[in-house]
């Protein structure tokens, strides 16, 4: 049976490991043998008993390493190295670019290595993609550690003591981690504030619940593969321009600029010295150099100023249970991927762009650099049309507007005379009921679009428990002698109660969603 083996990590500050014990027990469903080793998960809480409840069997580390498949969080160690076996399949963060050499020793050893810090950044491997994993779990932890330093709450504060304002929260760079970190200092009440240089994500960062700082001359045209580009010289004193202004009124900055796998500088030294003594730099790009002038990378630094400028490198290693546990779930997936008969038999398809992408090293030889893939975030279109085709668009968009217009004019016109028909037979009480109507949808209308995101889901509990009123009073009116309100009271029984029955099918799928089986 094919082994798959779980090493402790050899860095004692590495707390995360490769697998939990849910995740072994998704591999050893897999067909798998899993073979951990003893104090593997220690670091991450995670006890040698849980392991073996789940499936695995607890070894030493030349068991761990000598398994036909050894997947772990770092790259291994040369004495490490010396204890795969040929043929062996290595499964960890191979950091291939910048480390060449390990590549081809690990090519040397007749070893099938798999980066997991190379999977493209496209759909279909978003599930395998640890380092997202690890960016979302930093991004939360950026700000956690922000709050710890801040001398202040997130959320404003209205007591009998007074009041005090809102943390002001700006996030630089909105990829996974800018994201999660706008997330975070959103539920904790903070007002936060965004800016990337690709303007596409405004959609995200609002939705997120900050508010997008626009300034085109700082921002490029949406990219056509999702990442950004390095800024020209204008952009770049424009952006400057921006941090300047949003950094010197933030009590909390986090940064995450990275542009191709390099660090661009976002905060100057003079703007930290322009910042509220107090304030907080969480530099999530410090693995990289970091994006701040002060940051030192794996340091607290605290400015001549009093402001504290964090450069932590472990952020996602701070949460050691549930990055694992995420890790893990990456290398399941991967692992799925590579059994397609789901019966333990290991299937490596280098015609798949997404394996291809992560091996850096099989059959004795060097596969890094892979082929391109293409990652596209907004695919390139067809050729575009010619300026006569244009303008025949261009008139033919004129004419169907201009009638759209004059149909609306003459629907209007024939509301208009059908509604002073209605009101001058109705009875008088009906004029009292229409306007009362006519306010509601008013008054509904303007309400539900000013909702912000986050309260959609008691928006929809209210609209459930109104349409759950008009059920009742369509009820009691349906079986009227006067045909039209038996009619319109079917017509609004059946109306709201699609509304109750797909708000519960809606929730019932929300609910799932947060299963921790699902
Ligand atoms: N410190 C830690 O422990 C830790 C852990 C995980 C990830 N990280 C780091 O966090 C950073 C962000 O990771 P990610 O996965 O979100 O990357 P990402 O590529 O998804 O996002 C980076 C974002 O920065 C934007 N950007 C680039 N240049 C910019 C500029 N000059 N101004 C504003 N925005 C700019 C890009 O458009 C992109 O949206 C990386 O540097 C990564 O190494 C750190």
């Amino acid at each position: 049976m094919t082994s798959i083996g779980i090493p402790q990590e050899a860095d004692v500050g590495q707390r995360l490991v490769a697998a939990t014990p849910r995740t072994v027990a998704q591999l050893v469903a897999l067909g798998y043998d899993v073979l951990v080793e003893s104090g593997a998960g220690e670091r991450a809480t995670f006890a040698d008993a849980a392991y073996v409840d789940a499936g695995a069997q607890i070894v030493d580390a030349a068991r761990a390493w000598g398994a036909d498949v050894v997947t772990a969080v770092d790259a291994p160690t040369d004495a490490q190295v010396a204890l795969l076996t040929r043929g062996a399949m290595l499964v960890a963060l191979l950091a291939p670019a910048a480390k060449p050499e390990r590549v081809a020793t690990l090519a040397a050893a007749g070893v099938t290595a798999l980066a997991l810090d190379a999977v493209p950044r496209i759909s279909r491997a978003q599930a395998l993609d640890v380092l997202s994993s690890m960016s979302n779990v930093a991004g939360y932890r950026a700000v956690i550690e922000a709050a710890d330093e801040y001398g202040g709450m997130f959320s404003g504060q209205v007591t009998a003591a007074g009041k005090t304002p809102p943390a002001k929260v700006f996030v630089i760079g909105a990829g996974v981690a800018g994201l999660a970190a706008i997330g975070t200092a959103d539920s904790l009440g903070a007002q936060v504030r965004a800016f990337d240089v690709r303007p596409e994500v405004g959609e995200q960062i609002e939705s997120m619940g900050a508010q997008f700082v626009r300034e085109p001359l700082a921002q490029q045209e949406i990219s056509a593969d999702g990442y950004a580009k390095p800024l020209t010289e204008a952009q770049e004193a424009a952006a400057l321009d921006v941090y300047a202004r949003e950094a010197a009124e933030a009590d909390i900055v986090v940064t995450t600029a990275l542009v191709r796998g390099f660090a661009p500088t976002t905060i100057t030294a003079e703007m930290v010295a322009a910042m509220r003594p107090g304030s907080v730099i969480v530099d999530l790009a410090a693995p990289g150099g970091g994006n701040c002038e002060l940051t030192v990378p794996g340091e607290r630094v605290v400015s001549p100023n009093g402001v504290v400028v964090l450069g932590w490198t472990d952020l996602a290693g701070r949460m050691p249970q549930h990055t694992s546990q995420l890790f893990g779930t990456n290398v399941v997936h991967l692992m799925q991927l590579l059994t397609p008969g789901k019966d333990g038999v290991l299937v490596l398809d280098l015609e798949d762009p997404v394996q291809r992408g992560m091996t850096v090293a099989s059959g004795d030889e060097v596969m890094w650099p892979p082929p391109a893939v293409a990652v596209s975030a907004a695919p390139a279109g067809p050729a575009g049309p010619s300026e006569e085709e244009l303008a025949t668009a261009r008139a033919a968009a004129a004419q169907a507007a201009a009638l759209r217009k004059q149909r609306r004019t003459i629907g209007f016109a024939l509301a208009a005379v059908l509604l002073t028909l209605g009101i001058s037979f109705a009875p008088t009480a009906f004029l009292g009921h229409f306007t009362v109507f006519v306010l509601a949808v008013f008054v509904g209308y303007y309400v539900i679009s000013n909702v912000s995101h986050s309260l959609h889901t008691p928006l929809m509990a209210q609209t459930n428990a109104i349409s759950g009123i008009i059920l009742v009073g369509a009820l009691l009116q349906i079986g009227s002698d006067d045909l039209v309100v038996t009619i319109l009271a079917c017509v609004a029984a059946a109306v709201a109660s699609i509304n109750i029955f797909g708000g519960f099918l809606v929730a019932n799928r929300m609910i799932r969603m947060f299963r921790r089986d699902a």
